[in-house]
C-alpha cells in the first residue's frame, strides 16, 4: 500500500460535502436522514484530518443557496448544526482543534450562531488544526462584501486605489486567516464548485469522488491525499523549472 508522504501534505484542505440527499433516498428514506448520518462523516473527516497532520481544514456545511430549500430541510440542518456544535466541543478538545466560521454568520437562527460563537471561543487557544465551517456561505457575496469594504475605505482616503492589491483583497475575505486552498475535494460525482471559495481555489487541486458523503471514510481521504501528492503542482511555470 502506498503511504502519505508527511512532507508533502496538503496545507488546507476543503471539502464540499456533497450526496446526503441522494443517501438517503437510496435507502427509502427522508433527505434529513441522510443530513444525520453525514454527521458521522463529518466527525471522522475532521479526526483523521488532525490525526494525520492538516492544519486548516475548511468544511462547506451550508450555502447561500441552500436557503431556498424546503423550510422542513433548512430547520433539520440548524437543529444538527446546534447538537453537533454542542457534543463535538469534546473532541475538538482532545484534538486540540480551533473551530473557525466562514459566511453570514448573523443570516443563522440566533441559537445556531451564539453556539457557534461559543464553540469558536472555547476553542480560540488550541494551536492544532483549525477547523472552518462554511455556513450560510456564499463565494460571490463574500466578495460583494469585501468590495464594499474597500470601497468605503477608498471613499474616506483610508486606501488609495492603486495600493489595492491581492494581499488587500485578501484582507477583507472572510478567509483573511487562511491560507490557499491546495486540495479541494468534492463528493457525490457532481463536477463543480457551488460558489465555494471562488478566490482561494486559484491554484487548488480538484478531486472529484462519486462516494456519496455519509459514506466518505479516512480511506476515501487517504486516497485523496495521495492522489494529490502524485500531482505537478506548477503554478504557470513549465516542469524543467521546477525539478
Ligand atoms: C449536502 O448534501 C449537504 C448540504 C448541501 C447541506 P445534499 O443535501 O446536497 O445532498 P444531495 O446532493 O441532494 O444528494
Ligand atoms: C453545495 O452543495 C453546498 C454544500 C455542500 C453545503 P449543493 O448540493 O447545495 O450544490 P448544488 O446545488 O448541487 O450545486
Ligand atoms: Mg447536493
Amino acid at each position: 500500500m502506498v503511504n502519505i508522504d508527511q512532507e508533502r501534505l496538503p496545507k488546507h484542505i476543503a471539502i464540499i460535502m456533497d450526496g446526503n440527499g441522494r443517501w438517503a433516498k437510496q435507502r427509502g428514506k427522508h433527505r434529513v436522514f441522510g443530513h444525520e448520518n453525514g454527521v458521522n462523516a463529518v466527525r471522522a473527516a475532521v479526526e483523521n484530518s488532525a490525526r494525520l497532520g492538516i492544519d486548516f481544514l475548511t468544511l462547506y456545511a451550508f450555502s447561500t443557496e441552500n436557503w431556498n430549500r424546503p423550510k422542513l430541510e433548512v430547520q433539520t440542518l440548524m437543529k444538527l448544526l446546534v447538537a453537533s456544535l454542542r457534543k463535538e466541543l469534546k473532541t475538538f478538545i482532545k484534538n486540540n482543534i480551533k473551530l473557525n466560521a466562514i459566511g453570514n454568520i448573523d443570516a443563522l437562527p440566533q441559537k445556531a450562531a451564539s453556539e457557534l460563537r461559543d464553540v469558536i471561543q472555547k476553542t480560540a487557544s488550541h494551536t492544532g488544526m483549525t477547523l472552518t465551517l462554511a455556513l450560510s456561505y456564499g463565494s460571490r457575496e463574500e466578495l460583494k462584501s469585501a468590495i464594499q469594504a474597500i470601497s468605503v475605505k477608498v471613499k474616506n482616503n483610508i486606501i488609495s486605489p492603486d495600493t489595492i492589491d491581492e494581499a488587500i483583497i485578501n484582507s477583507h475575505l472572510y478567509t483573511h486567516d487562511l491560507p490557499d486552498v491546495d486540495l479541494l475535494i468534492r463528493t457525490s460525482g457532481e463536477h463543480r464548485i457551488s460558489n465555494f471559495l471562488l478566490w482561494q481555489i486559484a491554484y487548488a487541486e480538484l478531486y472529484f469522488i462519486d462516494v456519496l458523503w455519509p459514506d466518505f471514510s479516512e480511506q476515501h481521504l487517504v486516497e485523496a491525499i495521495i492522489n494529490y501528492q502524485n500531482r505537478e503542482r506548477r503554478f504557470g511555470k513549465t516542469s524543467e523549472q521546477l525539478s
